[in-house]
């Protein structure tokens, strides 16, 4: 999986940073906020990438940012709305768009075939064979909600879903919409809706659905944006059939039960944690042109990873491949990285989604769909 080059990040880390002061100085808080949160996320890209203390201080960097965004007071709303405040709010409906879109396939993400099948169902095939989804009478777009525990590919197969669907793609984080507009997310949620109406084919995916609409009764900002969503939803269901509503969270259960609804999300699709070949095939692909042991055993390690997300699985082979490239570099040769050095790491690195989490969740998908996933039966 390809990751931005941490020099990269940093210099967009100080670009935002700069921005953000720059605004703030200037007394101009939404662009402000804005800045510092995208510095925040940059940040945490950067910590994702660094390891022990250096990624505890960066993600602790990264938290404080989004603190002081929060804490930034908005100026005295004069009556009626500038053109200035107008032109920002459309550069963020801009900025929604996927700028650019990750060069990731359908190929690229091991397992979540039940995924991959309603996408296929749902924008792919409509527009290959419309002749026959005429015959049947079948409705296309509608909601699809994933879920399951963190670093299991929701919002990687995402990427893949807008690669794969000729559709626009507007994709927003819940945290995002409530944190930029606190008591102007449900005008931003409606004309988020409305822009993509407008498209010809459009998905709109909302990763941390959780933060956008929890349940209701505990605070009004969130009332406001359940109801302003419920109203959306039930505006483009059966109206649009070429706008797909994708959600993803690793907390399904503090999402707001009305629009669990059918009819709202008609599609709740759980994303386990990976199985042996899905292991396999990631544990491949993170070593694939990497110089390893002849005897090197990757079926052992998908045999010692059975709880291990895919996240966890790609920092476990970058962290394998760390005392090798270390010894490379200060013997100029190659190092080859064996199973001994799985070994070392694994022992130091246990699954990041505990049993408890993972008992949580099978429990949960019982009652939304009914059955669980047989997944470890299937595992020798
Ligand atoms: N099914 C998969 N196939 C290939 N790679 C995967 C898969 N699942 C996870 N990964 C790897 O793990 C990384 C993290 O996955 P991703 O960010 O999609 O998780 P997530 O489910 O969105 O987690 P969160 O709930 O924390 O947002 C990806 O960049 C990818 O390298
Ligand atoms: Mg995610």
């Amino acid at each position: 999986m390809e990751e931005t080059n941490i020099n990269i990040l940093s210099e967009q880390f100080d670009l935002y940073m700069k921005k953000g002061k720059e605004a703030r100085a200037k007394g101009n808080v939404s662009l402000a906020k804005r800045n510092f949160l995208l510095a925040s996320e940059t940040m945490m890209q950067m910590a994702k990438q660094s390891q022990g203390k250096l990624k505890a201080v960066r993600m602790e960097r990264a938290r404080g940012l989004v603190k002081i965004s929060e804490n930034l007071q908005k100026a005295p709303e004069k009556t009626g709305k500038s053109d200035k405040k107008q032109d920002e709010e459309d550069d963020d409906l801009k900025k929604w768009q996927a700028a650019q879109i990750p060069n990731i396939s359908f190929d690229d993400v091991a397992g979540l075939e039940d995924v991959k099948k309603a996408i296929t169902i749902k924008m792919i095939n409509p527009t290959k064979y419309p002749e026959k989804y005429k015959m049947y009478g079948k409705k296309t777009g509608g909601g699809v909600l994933l879920y399951g525990p963190p670093g299991t590919g929701k919002t990687m197969i995402a990427k893949a879903i807008a690669n794969e669907v000729g559709a626009k793609f507007y994709a927003v984080k819940g945290s995002d919409i409530v944190s930029k507009w606190v008591g102007d997310s449900e005008k931003n949620i409606n004309s988020l809706f409305e822009e993509a109406n407008k498209q010809e084919r459009a998905i709109i995916f909302i990763d941390e659905m959780d933060s956008l609409i929890g349940k209701r009764g505990l605070d009004t900002h969130n009332d406001k944006r359940v109801n302003e969503f419920l109203q959306q939803i039930d505006g483009f269901a059966g109206r649009n059939p070429n706008l797909l509503l994708l959600g993803a969270t690793n907390r399904p259960w503090d999402i707001d039960s009305a629009a669990m609804r059918s009819g709202r999300f008609s599609q709740k699709i759980y994303l386990p944690l990976p199985d042996a070949p899905a292991r396999k095939f990631m544990i491949e692909k993170n070593m694939k042109g990497v110089p390893v042991t002849k005897n090197f055993d990757v079926d052992k390690i998908v045999t010692q990873t059975e709880k291990y997300s895919g996240a966890d699985l790609e920092e476990l082979c970058d962290r394998a491949k760390d005392e090798p490239l270390l010894k490379a570099i200060a013997t100029d040769k190659v190092v080859l990285v064996s199973n001994a050095d799985f070994d070392r790491v694994l022992d130091e690195m246990p699954p990041s989604v505990t049993e408890k989490e993972i008992a949580e969740f099978e429990k949960y998908n019982e009652e939304i769909n009914g059955y669980i996933k047989k997944r470890t039966k299937k595992q020798s």
